[in-house]
């Protein structure tokens, strides 16, 4: 899978697509507002009055694991609920049997491949906008993470578990292959912000302003159009597609399933926790 290629949500305006199921994401983006806002305004008191902002907010066209502006061309760098997509599935996972994820049953060598995948795709990220930001250039990201070190805390990744148990029963049912299944894994990490710390140190290009955890609940987009499996749908469909093919699989027929498995877990609401880990940094040199 060329993640890069395959890496966008549901597109246009339908029932399915992300700009009609993205409320969640909007309201993070509100709840982090106020770091941005106070990014923008110290990098502004520092501006002479007739220098023009240059601003990206990335996540739209090219991979940002690649080199994508000139050198010292960006004031500031915005991005949300993007960057725990890693660039690749981790090398070395073939062990993770029964999951599509990380979860408490995944061997420690999966979750350190995991780890390490993450690792090295943000330090890349890292040097690339480096090259890119002026100096004293702002940059504010919020990833989906953790909230502290326990691999095992549920979270947004308990959304991916409900998938692995849609995907088992379609296999009972022969609707799909198991061995197809096996072989799938998301290209996702959610790090806790010591992790992300810690790289950010390691890599040595940005000072750390602010550092800071919010959460939201799945059920919190009380929306009455708002529907948790369309929602889901919207950034799960392209991967499923990409992987599966939509002949193999039949998407709608996989949603219906989706939404039964979250009919007969009464607490799937509940349990879905986003961690949202924003860092506010500042180029060195
Ligand atoms: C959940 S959406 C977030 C979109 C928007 N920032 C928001 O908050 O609603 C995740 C976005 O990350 C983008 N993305 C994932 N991996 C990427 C990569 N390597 N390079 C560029 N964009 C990437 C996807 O294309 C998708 O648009």
């Amino acid at each position: 899978m060329e993640v890069t290629k395959v890496l966008h949500m549901n597109g246009g305006m339908g029932d399915a697509s992300y700009a009609k199921n993205s409320l969640l994401q909007q309201k993070v983006i509100l709840m982090t507002k106020s770091i941005t806002d106070e990014a923008i305004s110290s990098l502004y008191n520092n501006l002479s009055s007739r220098e023009t902002i240059c601003i990206a907010d990335l996540g739209v066209a090219g991979s940002f694991y690649t080199r994508l502006f000139p050198s010292n061309s960006l004031h500031f760098v915005h991005s949300s609920y993007s960057l725990h997509w890693l660039s690749q599935v981790p090398d070395g996972i073939k062990n993770n049997k029964g999951n599509i994820y990380l979860t408490s049953t995944s061997p420690a060598s999966v979750h350190k491949a995991y780890y390490e995948q993450f690792e090295r795709d943000f330090v890349t990220f890292l040097k690339y906008r480096s090259e890119e930001l002026m100096k004293n250039g702002r940059m504010v990201l919020t990833m989906l993470g953790r909230k502290n070190e326990d691999r095992f805390s549920q979270g947004c990744s308990y959304e991916w578990e409900l998938l692995a148990t849609t995907l088992k029963l379609l296999i009972a049912q022969e609707s799909i292959d198991a061995e197809k299944v096996d072989s799938f894994n998301v290209p996702a990490y959610n790090p806790s912000p010591s992790e992300v710390m810690h790289i950010v140190e390691k890599e040595r290009s940005f000072t750390i302003d602010i550092l800071k955890t919010s959460e939201i609940q799945r059920n919190s987009c009380d929306d009455e159009k708002y529907d948790m499996a369309k929602s889901f749908r919207s950034v799960a469909e392209p991967l499923l597609v990409s992987h599966f093919g939509h002949d193999e699989l039949n998407m709608d027929q996989v949603f219906h399933k989706y939404n039964q498995v979250i009919a007969n877990d009464r607490k799937a609401m509940e349990k879905i926790m986003f961690v949202n880990v924003t860092i506010s940094l500042t180029k060195i040199n």
